[in-house]
């Protein structure tokens, strides 16, 4: 890995994870060809990309900044250097902005259009909601470290998996908070590919899985843990979620053919709304359908403590779910059935109640790590955010 690939892949993961582009870091050791070259056959025409583009306002303001950019770099450049460019800037422009339009008449981007030639400093963005977009995220199902490997050439996008959404810019939208994937999914996948034998052959619940970001790393991991020849053996995944929209997309998202998980072949999405736990009919049905019909041996949850509206019962209906999907049994060693939920640490006194809650029903709880960051994953949130992981089980 040279440091100039290293940079150049940041802002290539900047861009697919719609990272703010005041965020990114210019790359410093690059020259300005290099960069001119990485910016027309990495990005602007980067298959990927054209298919699931992100957001049309994400474009402009990234191709804004990276023109920005590219013209500083070049006036820096020339009179210290005290020679020609061998691309002068203005070539360097017309080249990136003339693909860009080039794209738009062949097709390419036309599901963001994005008016390229129309960009100029002042420009006032932003006055409307953030529209949908698709956002890429790369990630190392096994990282080379713990394979014994040295870590090599970090461009090599061979080396990494995606995960591709469409998803949400915004918090809450259609008043719900799971149109958009949240920092815990991040920790969570990350302790998950680090860990595979967790979810490897094994059934998986999600409980509030949203857009289905958690469950394309999981299916994807059970795939690539699995011999092509016992495809049948892969494991289960279950997504559910109470939001009839988060369902639809999450159930869509999987299906797009760049994720691995759409060739899994043992995959459901439905509803399961943890406040039925809390009447009595319909926990008995609950855990009739827990216990016959999903049979999880892991069950995970991520941000799952964050509705739009925060309703004192969500805890108790959270924990009445764990409590029954986890059943009375505890075997103990790797068969064990238990649930590993991540938090964001952004209100204390949410996270103390949700840890007596859990204690009053008689589960164990264990903090297994805090403030996991994946490396490459993409960061969408500020760093100061903690997220803790907890494994739960029944007692013994
Ligand atoms: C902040 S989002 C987290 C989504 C996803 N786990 C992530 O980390 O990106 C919270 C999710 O919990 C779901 N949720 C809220 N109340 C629920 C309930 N009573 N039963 C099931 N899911 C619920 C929401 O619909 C939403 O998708």
């Amino acid at each position: 890995m040279t440091p100039t690939e290293q940079e150049l892949f940041r802002v290539l993961v900047g861009f697919a994870s719609l990272r703010p582009v005041n965020s990114l870091k210019w790359p410093a050791y690059s020259s300005i060809q290099n960069i001119h070259h990485f910016l027309l056959h990495s990005v602007l025409l980067n298959p990927h990309f054209s298919s699931y583009p992100p957001s049309t306002e994400y474009q402009r303001n990234f191709w804004k900044w990276a023109i920005e950019n590219l013209e500083t770099a070049q006036r820096e450049l020339r009179p210290e250097a005290g020679q020609c460019l061998s691309v002068s800037s203005s070539k360097v422009l017309r080249t990136v902005l003339g693909a860009a339009s080039n794209f738009r008449t062949v097709g390419a981007f036309q599901h963001a259009s994005v008016d390229l030639l129309d960009i100029h400093p002042g420009l006032p963005f932003g006055h409307q909601p953030p529209s949908d977009s698709y956002v890429t995220h790369y990630w190392q199902s096994i990282p080379r470290e713990v394979l014994g490997l040295p870590s090599s050439n970090v461009f090599d996008l061979s080396q990494y998996t995606t995960a591709t959404l469409l998803e949400s810019r915004r918090t809450v939208e259609s008043g719900t908070t799971g149109l958009r994937t949240w920092r815990a999914s991040f920790v969570l996948a990350h302790y998950l590919a680090e860990n595979p034998d967790l979810i490897k052959n094994r059934r998986v619940l999600e409980l509030g899985s949203g857009i289905g970001f958690l469950g394309i790393v999981v299916a994807s991991l059970q795939l690539q843990h699995t011999k092509s020849s016992s495809r049948n053996d892969v494991g289960g995944l279950y997504l559910t979620d109470v939001n009839e929209e988060v369902l639809s997309r999450c159930k869509n998202n999987l299906i797009l053919p760049c994720n691995f998980s759409s060739t899994h072949p043992n995959i459901h999405v439905q509803e399961l709304d943890w406040f039925a736990s809390l009447h009595c009919n319909q926990s008995v049905a609950l855990a009739s359908h827990l216990e016959h019909e999903l049979r999880p041996d892991i069950i995970l949850g991520a941000d799952i403590l964050l509705p739009k509206v925060f309703d004192p019962s969500l805890i108790p209906a959270l924990v009445g779910v764990l409590k029954i999907a986890l059943g009375k049994e505890n075997t103990g060693g790797n068969g064990q059935r238990c649930a590993f939920i991540a938090l964001t640490l952004r209100n204390q006194v949410t996270v103390e109640a949700f840890l007596t809650h859990v204690q009053d029903a008689n589960l164990g709880i264990t903090e297994v790590s805090s403030g996991v960051e994946y490396p490459l994953m993409s960061r969408a949130f500020p760093d100061e955010d903690v997220v803790n992981l907890f494994k739960i089980t029944t007692k013994q």
